[in-house]
């Protein structure tokens, strides 16, 4: 399948970061998000990354200026019928999602492929609100997604071989390694890494030890890049209690029960880095 052009909904922090790799990589892009304002945000902090890297003598003016070019910024799901794949990346919330998919399978064309970068919900359920469910399935990137090298491809009951490979293909067109796993709350990486972050809520929580603790202890002791609770800021404490939830209400196991400390954060409107406060304070 010919994927040319790309129309990408949302333009947080992962909406912003997938339009980026694939502009990048030459690919038309339509950055989609509710307010123009959001849209003018994801692209200009796809800008300020960009010059920070351009500063460092990492990158080329050109390279970023022929990205921001094939960018252009979109308020309505109707812009689905210029596009040749559609990646969600809205918030993490399943009424939501279920209601922008109705709405892109409206628009887009029928060989249009919708995917979505969902953390755990289940695609099964998201394919199943479109009339084409074979053409659905996830697409998941990591933050920061320019650095991040995985994308899983998760696959619905319905998503047919050729929507597979085609997103498989595509991950590795853009120099990022795919792999490929069928739908399950969490997938492969939430399933293991937030239940490793809600744990370290879980020995916050309990007094015995600092955050800096914690951090420096997985930084140190098992070579993690930065420690779980820096994470759950840089994931966001909001996303990283919806992911707890959804492992939690699709397994029906106590083990995967959010720690009520994650939950207060949340309730306060700490959430991490893009509050400026989560279980550490930010600029
Ligand atoms: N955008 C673009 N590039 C970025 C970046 C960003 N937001 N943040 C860092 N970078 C780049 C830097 O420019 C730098 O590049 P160079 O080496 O070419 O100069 C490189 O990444 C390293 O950055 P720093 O030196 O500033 O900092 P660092 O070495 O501490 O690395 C980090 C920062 C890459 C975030 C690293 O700490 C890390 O890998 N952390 C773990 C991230 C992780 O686990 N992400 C997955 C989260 S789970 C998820 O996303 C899935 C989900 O569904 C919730």
């Amino acid at each position: 399948m010919d994927i040319k052009k790309i129309m990408i909904i949302g333009a947080g922090q992962m909406g912003a970061g997938i339009a980026q790799v694939f502009a990048q990589a030459g690919y038309e892009i339509i950055l989609n998000d509710i307010k123009e304002e959001f849209v003018e945000k994801g692209i200009s902090g796809i800008e300020k990354g960009m010059k920070r890297r351009i500063e460092k003598g990492k990158m080329e003016e050109s390279v970023m200026n022929k990205t921001l070019s094939l960018i252009s910024p979109s308020t309505n799901y109707s812009d689905a019928q210029n596009a040749d794949l559609v990646i969600e990346a809205a918030t993490e919330n399943e009424s939501i999602k279920l209601d922008i998919f109705k709405q892109l399978d409206e628009f887009a064309p029928e060989h249009t492929i919708l995917a979505t970068n969902t953390s755990s919900l289940s695609i099964t359920k998201i394919a199943a609100a479109t009339n084409r469910p074979d053409k659905v399935a996830g697409f998941h990137f990591f933050n920061p997604v320019p650095v991040m090298n995985l994308i899983e491809v998760n696959l619905a009951l319905q998503t047919s071989n050729e929507t597979k490979e085609a997103l498989e293909e595509l991950g590795k067109s853009i120099d990022k390694t795919v792999i490929i796993a069928n739908d399950t709350p969490g997938f492969v990486v939430n399933r293991l890494l937030i239940p490793m972050i809600n744990e370290a809520i879980f020995i916050l929580e309990s007094g015995t030890v600092t955050a800096e603790s914690i951090d420096k202890a997985m930084e140190l002791g098992a070579n993690h890049p930065m420690g779980p609770l820096s994470l759950a800021d840089l994931i966001g404490l909001d996303t990283v209690l919806a992911i707890m939830e959804t492992l939690y209400k699709g397994f029906k196991d106590q083990k995967y029960r959010p720690s009520l400390l994650l939950t207060k954060y949340v309730e306060a409107g700490k959430l991490g880095r893009k509050t400026g406060e989560g279980f550490f304070k930010y600029d």
